[in-house]
Parts: C-alpha cells; sequence; structure tokens
C-alpha cells in the first residue's frame, strides 16, 4: 500500500511501561535488583500506568483512525523484563501492528532489565525485527533498516542494556552498531530517503544538553557525529518520559522524543508524514477518552 501513496504516515509511541505478567515470574528473580524496582513500582509508578493496556488499545484505534502506514515504538514495553511480561506486551501491541501496514521498534532498558532478560525481547518480537538490508547487521541483529515506499527509511540500533547496579539507568550503542549505521546512511538504497535513526535512549534532553552519566546515552556524541551529515531525518527516543523535539548543532536531523505514551498526564506521541520533497510531525496527546493529534504543533522538516 504504502509504494504508490505520496506521503507514509508514521506513528512513533515509546514507554508504554504494561506492569502486567508478575504472576508467573518466580521469586527467585526477584532477589536482585527487581525487588528495588518492584518496590518502586508498587509504591511511586502503578499510579501512573493503571490504565496503559487501555492506551495501548486507543493507540491502535488511532492507528486506524488517522491512516497510520508504518508504528514506531522506541521501546520500555515493560516495567522489570521478566519473560511473562514480554509475552503479554508482545501481545497487547499486535492490534497496531494489525493496523498497521508495517512495525518497527527496539527494545528499552526495562525489556532487558537484568543479564537473565538478554535474548528474551529479540526472541518474542522476533517478527517485527526484520530488516530490508541484513548486510548491513554488525550486531547479530542490529542495526536494521527497514524501507518505505521510494522516499523513506528506518534505520534502528539498540542502546539499551542490563543495568544491574541499582541507580544506573545509563545505555550505549555497541560500536559495531555504530559502523553499520554510518554504512547504512550510505548505503544506496538509504541514501537521499527521509531517514529515521531510532534507538531508546536520548542523545539530548530538551535543553539540548546531553542527560545524566547514570541515565543518559555514553556514547550521545558519537551517534550524533554519524547523524551529521544527513540531508533529510529525524532521530526519534523514548527513556525519557517527557514529549519534546529538539534541534542541536551536531546534526541537522531533529530530535524527537515520544515521552511515556501511556503515562497519566504525561502521555505523548508523534505523528510523520513524509513525502518526496515535504515532511512534517504533528504532536499527539490523550484526551482522557482517546489519542488526539494537535494540528497547532505542526512541525516542518
Ligand atoms: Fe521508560
Ligand atoms: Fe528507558
Amino acid at each position: 500500500m504504502t509504494e504508490k501513496r505520496p506521503h507514509v504516515r508514521f506513528l512513533h509511541f515509546s514507554d508504554i511501561h504494561l506492569e502486567q505478567g508478575f504472576r508467573e515470574v518466580s521469586s527467585l528473580k526477584f532477589l536482585n535488583k527487581r525487588l528495588v524496582g518492584w518496590m518502586n513500582l508498587r509504591l511511586r509508578r502503578a499510579k501512573h500506568y493503571r490504565h496503559a493496556p487501555k492506551k495501548v488499545r486507543a493507540l491502535a484505534e488511532l492507528v486506524s483512525a488517522e491512516g497510520i502506514d508504518v508504528a514506531l515504538c522506541s521501546g520500555d514495553y515493560t516495567a522489570l523484563g521478566t519473560e511473562p511480561e514480554i509475552v503479554y506486551a508482545r501481545k497487547a501491541i499486535e492490534p497496531i501492528r494489525e493496523a498497521a501496514d508495517g512495525f518497527v521498534t527496539v527494545p528499552g532498558n526495562h525489556d532487558v532489565y537484568l543479564p537473565d532478560a538478554l535474548g528474551v525481547f529479540e526472541e518474542h518480537f522476533a517478527d517485527v525485527l526484520t530488516t530490508d538490508l541484513p548486510e548491513l547487521v554488525r550486531d547479530e541483529v542490529w542495526p536494521q533498516v527497514r524501507l518505505f515506499g521510494e522516499h523513506v527509511a528506518v534505520i534502528t540500533v539498540n542502546s539499551a542494556r542490563p543495568n544491574p547496579p541499582i541507580m544506573r539507568s545509563s545505555g550505549r550503542i555497541p560500536d559495531v552498531q555504530l559502523e553499520g549505521l554510518a554504512d547504512a546512511l550510505a548505503h544506496p538504497k538509504v541514501a537521499g530517503r527521509f531517514v529515521f535513526v531510532m534507538t531508546h535512549y536520548a542523545p539530548r534532553l530538551k535543553s539540548g544538553r546531553p542527560d545524566t552519566p547514570n541515565h543518559g546515552l555514553e556514547n550521545a556524541d558519537e551517534l550524533l557525529a554519524i547523524c551529521g551529515s544527513v540531508g533529510r531525518g529525524a532521530i526519534l527516543h523514548g527513556h525519557v518520559h517527557k514529549c519534546y523535539s529538539v534541534q542541536v548543532p551536531e546534526t541537522p536531523m531533529t530530535l524527537f522524543g515520544a515521552g511515556s505514551t501511556t503515562q497519566a498526564g504525561a502521555e505523548g506521541l508523534w505523528v510523520f508524514d513524509i513525502g518526496a520533497d515535504s515532511a512534517h510531525a504533528t504532536r499527539g496527546r490523550w484526551d482522557s477518552k482517546r489519542y488526539v493529534l494537535e494540528a497547532s504543533s505542526r512541525i516542518e522538516l
């Protein structure tokens, strides 16, 4: 369908933090940082995500109502990255995947919370972790490149990793993935297209400054340098639970954070319309029953 349309329409959402699935988790999985995370969840976070499943269903309705072609999610599907949570999350987003022509994603740090979670996300999300240019994969799965119509490419790199220290939730894109990203941007099937580069961690905050060492992307500068010569494109991320866009001097690509699309009172998302010579972004919000787009927030790219 997207091959013949002049514009391709993308939805970017993130950090839906579904908290279902714990009942099936062995208590042995909680004798570590998860115990602290679980207590935090019960005491502080639960009220923010009580309606997350309903909002995920509303996202599928938005995809249908707004004629979204491709849904993009920048990770943090779960709270503590246990397998039952991952299984629940994959089922929960199925209506979104079915409503759109394409679905592209990366894991967040909560989806690979501790070393015992490694590989679980890739196993259960395998059907949506595909690439049109497998020769560019450098790190078993990443980077992935998806080509949409004649004018758009989406490149994903994985910046999420387990963080056993209790106070640390930082990320890093492995060097081999950054090399793969540079190769992807120069690839003849990608060059000249509008390019989305998506990863979980924010290269910059809304202020334009880097995030803190304990919470941010360790090699944000390297990522921005590689994206410095992209003609048309945008960098999409989650992790920071605030919806914003920011322009930084290191790259012509605008940075878009979807925030946490299901967090009560802070719901955010972006819709992008990308054509051969034009591109714009529109911010979305939750109006207590459904997600709506704010025409006045339109940003030309
Ligand atoms: Fe998050
Ligand atoms: Fe995160």
